[in-house]
């Protein structure tokens, strides 16, 4: 086995180095079971932020459905296969009646920069309206739709049909809780994005946007807002596109998908990460009638897309879900950590805020209530604290000052209670700020 400063000489030497590793003492995972992970010691870290791992690393169901698929066979969709459609079928469940086909792809970045096509193709338009903060992929056309990267270090400005509404944020957003037309002053956003097209005489193309917002720090959106903002959207011709990349498959807890839980109908959804497990497989879901349109004698055709051996681990991932009710716990024990996260937010100034669904949740750090400064160096440190405490946690949102949670799905309230527990400890005897 490569040592651990080999292996970081053959990185810097060989791979991209614009692909950072997290913390400050880089981990060396060499086995992952459940919610867990080890290092090369043999060190067990409590994992509390591979959403990827949905029903748990290595799931030995997820493993055998794997190796006994491609055993037998792994070719591309030009040949009939039952995997592909029974799969479909299965996911198509799970969605509301008017969704009804699939496009199989390879990760979350290539099935919205799908999406995006089948918009524009449909509205004939470009014209996108994206969230502050958000992030979408790393493909050209989702890259452009993606504040997150074009407004963060080494970001260009936005292309000139990209038109960004603030961060719909009730914390330390434009509008606040304690403004009574919160979610009216956000959509005021997207009518004069609309009215400015109007005037011009063109075309909204499409709305995309998550239900949670991830990168832009784990955000719940002000009621009512995404409902409003895609019947707004639609009312003017253009198309809406949940991306449930982070959080569909049951993660929010109430729903299955994270788009139920805001009352609203897209009229594209992807999906990526939880889908396979690990596994690069993800998903455009959308209408006969927009499928349809693009259906116009260019082929679409993915050398990987829809394989038998990534639909057989696909459906595998359904199963467990049901089976082991993940969902459910997600539900449970997402409730439980707010509570607790909560309890000690009463003790430690520097949280500012405990939110989420489900297991899916984020603790806004800041330096003081009044000026609400983002705590930014400290929730690096808390971290990389963390981590040294055998618990795997990182930071988002555009100060970096969320701490993230949004573990494998199987985390159990002893797993919950750790990591309260852990936090509150080293929260009472470092001094951060
Ligand atoms: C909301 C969202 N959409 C899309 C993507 C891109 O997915 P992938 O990394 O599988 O290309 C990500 C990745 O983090 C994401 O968070």
């Amino acid at each position: 086995m490569l040592s651990l400063k080999k292996i970081k000489e053959l990185r810097d030497q060989f791979i991209s180095p614009s692909l950072s590793v997290a913390y400050k003492d880089p981990l060396y995972i060499v086995k992952g079971e459940g919610q867990y992970l080890y290092n090369s010691n043999g060190k067990k870290y409590l994992d509390a932020i591979n959403n990827i791992s949905h029903v748990g690393h290595c799931h030995p169901e997820v493993t055998k459905s794997l190796h006994e698929q491609s055993k037998t066979l792994n070719t591309n969709t030009r040949y009939l296969h039952e995997n592909i459609v029974i799969y479909a079928q299965e996911l198509l469940r799970t969605l509301p009646s008017h969704l009804q086909t699939c496009f199989f792809t390879n990760s979350g970045s290539e099935s919205n920069d799908l999406a995006l096509r089948l918009a524009r193709n449909y509205t004939n338009s470009k014209h996108t309206i994206v969230i502050e903060g958000a992030y979408h992929g790393h493909t050209a056309a989702t890259m452009e739709a993606s504040p997150y990267k074009y407004n963060g270090q080494g970001g260009n400005s936005a292309a000139k049909y990209i038109h960004q509404i603030p961060m719909p944020d009730a914390y330390r957003g434009r509008y606040r809780e304690n403004s009574a037309d919160i979610t009216e002053y956000y959509i005021k956003h997207v009518e004069s994005i609309l009215d400015s097209l109007k005037k011009k005489d063109e075309q909204i193309s499409v709305f995309i946007s998550e239900s949670i917002l991830g990168c832009g720090g784990q955000i719940i959106l002000p009621e009512g807002f995404l409902a409003l903002a895609n019947k707004t959207i639609k009312k003017a011709g253009g198309i809406c596109i949940a991306d449930e990349v982070q959080i569909g498959f049951g993660r929010v807890g109430s729903h299955f998908w994270g788009f139920e839980s805001e009352n609203t109908v897209p009229d594209i959804i992807t999906m990526g990460k939880a889908m396979g497990n690990g596994h690069p497989l993800s998903a455009v879901v959308t209408t006969k009638e927009i499928a349809q349109k693009f259906n116009n004698g260019m082929e679409y055709f993915n050398s990987f897309g829809g394989n038998p051996v990534s639909c057989a681990v696909g459906r595998t991932v359904l199963e467990i879900i049901e089976k082991e009710k993940l969902q459910e716990n997600a539900y449970l024990i997402g409730k439980y950590l707010i509570k607790g996260l909560n309890d000690i937010k009463k003790r430690h100034n520097l949280i500012g805020d405990v939110r989420g669904r489900g297991l899916f949740l984020g603790l806004e750090l800041i330096r003081d209530h009044e000026r609400m400064a983002p705590a930014c160096s400290e929730a690096d440190q808390i971290v990389n604290d963390m981590k040294e405490r055998g618990i795997l946690i990182s930071t988002d949102g555009t100060d970096r000052n969320v701490i993230k949670i949004k573990p494998p799905m199987v985390f159990t309230k002893d797993n919950a209670d750790q990591l309260i527990d852990t936090l509150d400890q080293l929260l009472i005897k470092k001094k951060y700020n």
